[in-house]
Order: structure tokens, then C-alpha cells, then sequence
């Protein structure tokens, strides 16, 4: 892709035949299923376009200001002492966070973005994974910290990600979610569209904390943007109740059994 890209760039029409390649090659993608694929070629085509951060446009310093500094405190409030940032992406706004004397991980599913990572920031109390949210076995933390990556995820693989978070054993969790939607849409993995966690077919109860964004992208658009802070064990129950308790189970990690369960699921929401 990247030697079509040089050429491209020096003939007139062939942009446009790029693109449209591009395109279809990422729509292709898309319908493989094949998530760690998906998001690798929005990494390595820069889909998202962000001008700083691979992450995207949402990923920004200016975007970030808010949570840079709430993080921050809640990681004082709360006192969290080991946190898992599960997409880190490019770690780009998060090198800015206070993070104090928290023992951080920082995990993706593009490899690219892990060795990045590691060589860049990577140090004594940081650190950085190769892992999929989905179907790893995650680590047992204070913080499970997930911004801007439920959003990218179709309704099975959404349930897939909250039930593996609350298999971790972890206590506290910290999401996006868009409080004044009144409505979700279901997508392919990989696409984005806002998402509010508390009502159907999530519905997880009031977090204990919401903090806003003020988010300023598409024109205030998005100002209901935020991150909820649930405590899991409250997740585990609201999930159980709704009668998706087969997918918390004992069995770790759900790797092998993801695509079979996503399937269940499936048939189960129809
Ligand atoms: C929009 S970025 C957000 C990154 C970061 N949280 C931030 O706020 O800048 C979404 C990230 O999710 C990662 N991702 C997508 N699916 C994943 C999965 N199943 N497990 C782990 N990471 C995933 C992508 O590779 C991408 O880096």
C-alpha cells in the first residue's frame, strides 16, 4: 500500500484510484470479521485522518483537555493503583495525564501501535500489551480504561468486551458513552457511531460518575460525550440480569470460544 500511495501521489487521476482501492480494500476487511485485521488497515491507511494522533480527530490535545486533567483526579479520588488503558492507541493525549504512581498498561490490537509504544514511552511503571479486548484474558486491575473504542464495535462484540472486562475481576471501569442518545444503532465492527451504554440493549445502570467531555467536534454536535465510571461487580449484575450471564463464565480467556459465542449472541438478540 504504501509504494501505490508514492506513485499515486504523482499522477493526477491515480488519487482517486487509490482511494477507491483503499476503500473497498477496507470495506473488505470489514466483512472478513477479522477485527485485529480491520483495525490495522485503519491504522496503516490513516483512516481516521487524525492530523496529530492515528487515534483520530477525537484523540487531540484540545479534545483531551477535560480528561487529561479528570483522570487524573479520579485516579487520586478512587485510589487506583494499577490501571489497564484498553485501546491505548498512540498514547499520544495520554502521555500528558498525571498519571502519579499508578502502574499503567496500555494495550491495542494493532501490533504496530504496541512496538511504537514500548519504544517510545515504555518505561519502569508503563508498559504496553498486544492484546484484543474481545478475547484476551485481561489483567486483574483498579482501572479498566476504554475511551473511544466501544463505539467501533458492533452490539456482540460490545457484550463480548463488557463481559471480558468483568471476567478480569477488575473493580472499576471507565467507558464512553453518549447520555443524551435515545437510541443504538447496531454496526460492523469497525465503523463508529455514538453509543449510549444505559439504555437498550446494554442498559447498565447510572454510573457512580459521568465526567463530560465538552467535546467541541462536528460543531458541539457530540457535547453529550463522556465517560461513564461504573464499578464492574454493578456491570456483572446489570448484564446477568439481562439474561447475557452465558457469556461470563468461568472459562478464560474466551478466545476460542468468542466466535461460537458472538454467534449465540446473535441468535439470541434476533
Ligand atoms: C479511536 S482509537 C482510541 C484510542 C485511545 N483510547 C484514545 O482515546 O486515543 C480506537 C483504538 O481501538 C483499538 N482497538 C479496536 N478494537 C480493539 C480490540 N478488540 N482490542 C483492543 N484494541 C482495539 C484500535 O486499534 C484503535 O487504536
Amino acid at each position: 500500500m504504501g509504494k501505490l500511495k508514492k506513485i499515486a501521489k504523482k499522477l493526477p487521476v491515480l488519487p482517486f484510484v487509490y482511494r477507491a482501492l483503499r476503500n473497498e480494500y477496507g470495506r473488505y476487511q470489514m466483512r472478513s470479521n477479522n477485527t485485529e485485521k480491520v483495525f490495522t488497515w485503519i491504522y496503516r491507511s490513516d483512516a481516521w485522518g487524525g492530523k496529530y494522533s492515528r487515534s483520530g480527530p477525537g484523540s487531540t490535545v484540545d479534545q483531551t483537555r477535560v480528561i487529561t486533567k479528570e483522570l487524573s483526579s479520579l485516579i487520586n479520588d478512587f485510589n487506583i493503583s494499577n490501571m489497564l488503558d484498553i485501546p491505548c492507541g498512540d498514547f499520544y493525549w495520554m502521555k500528558n495525564v498525571n498519571l502519579g504512581n499508578v502502574d499503567y498498561t496500555g494495550a491495542d490490537i494493532v501490533k504496530k501501535l504496541i512496538q511504537e509504544c514500548t519504544k517510545r514511552y515504555g518505561s519502569d511503571g508503563i508498559r504496553f500489551r498486544h492484546m484484543n479486548l474481545t478475547q484476551d484474558q485481561l489483567p486483574q486491575v483498579d482501572l479498566v480504561f476504554c475511551r473511544d473504542c466501544l463505539v467501533h464495535f458492533s452490539f456482540a462484540d460490545i457484550f463480548l468486551a463488557l463481559a471480558n472486562v468483568c471476567n478480569s475481576q477488575s473493580k472499576y471501569i471507565l467507558t464512553t458513552t453518549f447520555t443524551g442518545r435515545k437510541v443504538n444503532d447496531d454496526i460492523a465492527t469497525g465503523k463508529w457511531r455514538v453509543l449510549n451504554l444505559e439504555i437498550a440493549p446494554f442498559f447498565l445502570p447510572e454510573p457512580l460518575k459521568l465526567i463530560v467531555e465538552r467535546c467541541t467536534e462536528g460543531d458541539g454536535i457530540f457535547e453529550d460525550k463522556g465517560l461513564g465510571f461504573w464499578r464492574i461487580s454493578d456491570i456483572r449484575k446489570s448484564l446477568a440480569e439481562r439474561n447475557v450471564a452465558g457469556l461470563i463464565g468461568s472459562e478464560r480467556p474466551l478466545s476460542a470460544k468468542a466466535d461460537d459465542r458472538v454467534r449465540e449472541f446473535r441468535q439470541f438478540a434476533i
